[in-house]
């Protein structure tokens, strides 16, 4: 069977192993001006100890390092939840236009119109894809989105009185959401969702109450469900007069055929890093604005970029700001990139990428369907939960599963997340795989689903193509070797 190309290929030692005394990786001309010491109580001791390597030598090590990961461009990258989708080429290019790469962010306003107009538009363009007023680019990632809109939040609840003591947040929802709660003071409730994996109207009147400062929901949700009873929550919220916060992660399912703002969400952060093709690459740099209605827009962060009879400005002074969540606007090159995006697509382009991610994850649930369990058998949305249910007759759970997927060439889809489902495995495919990788994606599941009841043990000590083999999990990662032990080294 033909595979997905694999990635962990070399063995690679570290630079300090190939360091060698005198080795040099720059020539600078000598200088003409006489030498400044620092001051001797600046200096150092002794000299630090860098590896001395030849440019060829870390051009070669860094490249070599670079295959050894997957990455959404050696191969498909079915992540559930994360949306791994693919970086056009054009974002990297448009960011790297010297007037926005090169400016400062204390430049005067005059010499940035440019940089602060961009800000503005894409401001406008998540409003009217997302169904909101306002809008604010500075949180750095979905959880810092959240973290600044559970802000807003406390703001006008206090404002009105009473910030309240509770969010209710349904059982189904991503572990930052619980942990957003608790960061702003407040009590994260559970909420039980019904048995075909949603949260009902009926459960969330039973626990709304003056007490609650809000509902944290996600649309869809991390079952990949559409939240079919989300206008009457929203009203039963409102109704106890708290706030509702969409955790719109998922957008790429809703993109121009639904928007959280019409089903009645106050505050919803959007995660650039996933919908609009910023790269995830080490953790960033991620963004993640949040829109929010009229009733929260004097809470935002400062500074907001407003347009005035001249031209745009950036307003620093606005008495009911929650402040500054990020130094100096947040992320830019990442905005620069989502803006690019937007325009490349269109309204009519980015409706069509949710119409395939859902296409997608629609057609491997289909062909996966009769190997893996589907927990819940309603229809499905951008990604798709299975379960181990079926492995586990032979002792194979979903771990096993995912190791064995890396000998096909695959990266691993997304594990034991959502925690509602038992040994789930979460599948994204995003809308610009094809048919023919997603075939040979779902090849390579069914034939281990296969080997899982012929040989569970080949699957029990998998990988084997791999660079190491299956790590102790645990140990990795609360062991961490992150320093180089010089002694008896050099
Ligand atoms: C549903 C959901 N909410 C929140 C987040 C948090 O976003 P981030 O990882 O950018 O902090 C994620 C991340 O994947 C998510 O899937």
């Amino acid at each position: 069977m033909s595979t997905g190309g694999r990635g962990f290929q070399f063995q690679e030692p570290l630079l300090f192993e190939i360091s060698r005394e005198g080795r040099q990786g720059f020539s600078l001309p000598s200088s003409t001006k006489p030498r400044r010491e620092p001051p001797e109580a600046l200096r150092r001791l002794n000299d630090p100890r860098l590896p001395e390597l030849s440019e060829p030598d870390v051009v070669r090590h860094f490249t070599r390092l670079s295959q050894w990961n997957f990455s959404i461009d050696t191969n498909f990258y079915p992540l559930g939840s994360c949306t791994m989708k693919h970086n056009p080429r054009v974002n990297e290019e448009v960011a790297r236009y010297t007037g926005f790469a090169h400016v400062h962010p204390y430049q005067p306003d005059e010499t940035v119109q440019g940089c602060l107009a961009l800000m503005h538009a894409l401001e406008r363009y998540l409003a009217e894809i997302s169904g909101m007023d306002a809008v604010t680019l500075q949180p750095a990632a979905g959880a810092h989105g959240e973290l600044t809109g559970i802000l807003l939040i406390r703001a006008f609840q206090t404002a009105t009185g009473n910030p309240r003591r509770k969010i209710l947040i349904p059982d189904s929802a991503h572990g930052t959401n619980p942990a957003t709660a608790s960061m702003v003071g407040y009590e994260a409730v559970p909420v039980k969702t019904g048995r075909e994996g949603r949260t009902l109207a009926s459960v969330i009147a039973q626990e709304m109450n003056e007490d609650v400062a809000g509902l944290m929901i996600t649309n869809p949700n991390t079952l990949g469900l559409y939240e079919t009873e989300i206008r009457d929550i929203c009203d039963i919220v409102h109704s106890k007069g708290g706030l509702v916060y969409g955790d719109g992660a998922n957008m790429n399912a809703l993109l121009s055929k639904a928007r959280p703002g019409d089903a009645g969400i106050d505050v919803l952060h959007i995660n650039l890093h996933k919908t609009f093709t910023t790269p995830h690459g080490g953790g960033g740099p991620g963004a993640g604005p949040v829109a929010v209605k009229k009733t929260l827009e004097p809470y935002l962060p400062v500074p907001r970029v407003v347009q005035k009879e001249n031209g745009f400005a950036v307003e620093h002074n606005r008495p009911q700001s929650v402040g500054r969540v990020k130094s100096f606007f947040g992320n830019f090159g990442m905005l620069v990139r989502a803006y690019t995006y937007i325009r490349e697509m269109g309204p009519e382009g980015l409706k069509r990428v949710t119409e395939l991610a859902v296409l997608n994850a629609n057609y491997v649930r289909a062909r996966l369907k009769d190997s893996y369990h589907l927990p819940f058998e309603t229809g499905q949305m951008h990604e798709v939960v299975f379960s181990d249910k079926f492995q586990k007759e032979n002792g194979v759970t979903t771990i096993d599963v995912a190791k064995r997927l890396m000998d096909y060439g695959f990266a691993p889809p997304t594990i034991y997340f959502p925690l509602v489902v038992f040994g789930a495995i979460m599948i994204e495919p995003t809308e610009t795989e094809s048919k023919e990788t997603l075939d040979r994606f779902c090849d390579a599941m069914i034939a281990i689903a296969e080997e899982a009841k012929k040989d569970p043990e080949l699957l029990r000590k998998a990988p084997y193509q791999t660079k190491l083999r299956r790590l102790d999990e645990a140990k990795a990662a609360r062991e961490l070797k992150l320093r180089f032990d010089f002694t008896n080294k050099r």
